[in-house]
């Protein structure tokens, strides 16, 4: 291990093309990151490779298809290090989280009997939450529902032993909260439910951008990303144990292989955006490199672990300098952990209301100085439900990622200043 080289925000921003761009001489200030973040340049390298250097489809005895299918194969096992997988055998990339939970909700679902149960969670985004209900109704399967506490927006993990039995057969949980902010024990949830017999589900897609995703840690059978959430590509990726890929009966047309990674992959997949997420993962393992200490030669997995926590302390200061504002003005009320103390125990996304302000006015008046920023309820439709602002426009999210500055906390400050003294 080297020593680690202290963050430095010009080098971090300059590895992303989009930052250095202003509108009519306002520059961006992006804080919409748990929506989108930013692409690294890496990814557009990779991705021109893709699409110009062997752009074919795979299967070929001709050389770009060779190249293309060899590449392919690589991005798998490069996802796999990325995710904690044991192998690339365990990884699926696809057109986005959404669409891969409600593919395999479709295959799960096929050996649910009436009456059975299953578990979904009130923390969720409903992509993990729809895909089930929908399949529950066709199967005629009873819903149950792991809540969260309105106080300290943690899970009610002491109400898992009553929500599980025998005849759950699977339960669905988040890891980050993409309102709350809330990162879960996840690995408490999956042990309860795989004890139960249960299949498990994470959602990780908001989680994958701040800190080092172990699947096989956490214990999972499924588990979920987008990486157009953690500077790559508009895709998704996900994990999945070897024993449910295999004991899965694929939807799939009949000459294509059986085998993974193309069991789970029907049809052709966006190479671009496979290679594309692999650009994503080497620039995490760049900031190992440059700002944590981790050799250039080390593993890929120990690069990208040095890396995130390189970020993870950035997003950490951001997230304090943030709440010190926000925490004086009564204006504001955050949904969400807020003490200073526990800032570890949340992800740098942070939604709020600022007095009478309607949340799309607030974020109007962020878009009129160039400051992105998200109003409404983000999906988490459970979430806003519980809160009760589902029928009130929602709330205003601000959410950094690793390019953001104390720079801009502080304009996203003065800004909120402004709003709570008129609110
Ligand atoms: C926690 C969470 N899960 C799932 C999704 C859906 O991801 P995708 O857009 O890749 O379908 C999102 C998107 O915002 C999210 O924040």
């Amino acid at each position: 291990m080297s020593s680690p080289m202290s963050w430095n925000d010009q080098e971090v921003r300059a590895a992303f093309p989009a930052l250095a761009q202003s509108d009519n001489g306002v520059p961006r200030l992006y804080a919409d990151a748990p929506g989108g973040t930013q692409v690294a340049g890496r990814v557009l390298e990779r991705m021109r490779e893709a699409l110009v250097e062997h752009c074919a489809n795979d299967g070929g005895v001709f050389r770009t298809s060779r190249l293309t299918e060899e590449r392919m194969l690589a991005a798998h096992a490069t996802a796999a290090t990325f995710l904690g997988a044991a192998n690339a055998q365990e990884v699926v990339f696809g057109l986005n989280s959404t669409s891969l939970l409600f593919h395999f909700s479709r295959m799960l679902a096929r050996d649910w009997q009436a009456g059975d149960e299953i578990v979904v969670s009130r923390m969720d985004h409903d992509a993990n939450i729809a895909p089930w209900l929908i399949a529950a109704e066709e199967r005629g399967v009873t819903v149950r529902w792991l809540e969260f506490d309105t106080t300290t927006y943690q899970y009610r993990y002491d109400s898992l032993p009553g929500l599980l039995g025998p005849r759950t057969r699977l339960i669905a949980c988040n890891h980050a909260s993409n309102f709350l902010g809330t990162i879960n024990d996840v690995g408490r949830i999956v042990a309860a439910g795989r004890a139960a017999g249960a299949v498990t589900v994470v959602d990780a897609v908001q989680s994958a951008p701040h800190f080092a995703i172990n699947a096989a840690r956490i214990g999972c059978d499924l588990l979920v990303t987008s990486p157009y959430k953690y500077f790559g590509p508009h895709a998704g990726l996900a994990y999945i144990r070897t024993e449910l890929a295999d004991r899965l009966r694929a939807l799939k047309v009949r000459p294509s292989p059986q085998t993974m990674p193309y069991k789970h992959a029907p049809g052709t997949p966006s190479f671009e955006a496979q290679l594309g997420t692999v650009g994503a993962i080497e620039h995490l393992a760049w900031l190992g490199e440059r700002f944590g200490g981790a050799l250039a030669s080390a593993p890929l997995r120990a690069r990208i672990e040095r890396g995130l926590a390189a970020a993870g302390r950035h997003e950490e200061a951001l997230a304090n300098r943030f709440l010190s504002v926000a925490r004086e003005l009564p204006q504001v009320r955050i949904f969400g952990i807020d003490d200073p103390a526990h800032v570890s125990g949340r992800v740098p996304t942070f939604s709020f209301t600022v007095g009478r302000h309607p949340a799309s006015a607030v974020a109007e008046a962020f878009a009129r100085r160039n400051i992105f920023v998200w109003s409404g309820s983000f999906y988490a439709y459970e979430i806003a439900g519980v809160l009760g602002v589902r029928d009130t426009g929602g709330v205003v999210r601000v959410g950094f990622a690793h390019y953001n500055t104390s720079g801009e906390v502080d304009s996203i400050a003065a800004v909120l200043r402004e709003l709570a003294a008129s609110g």
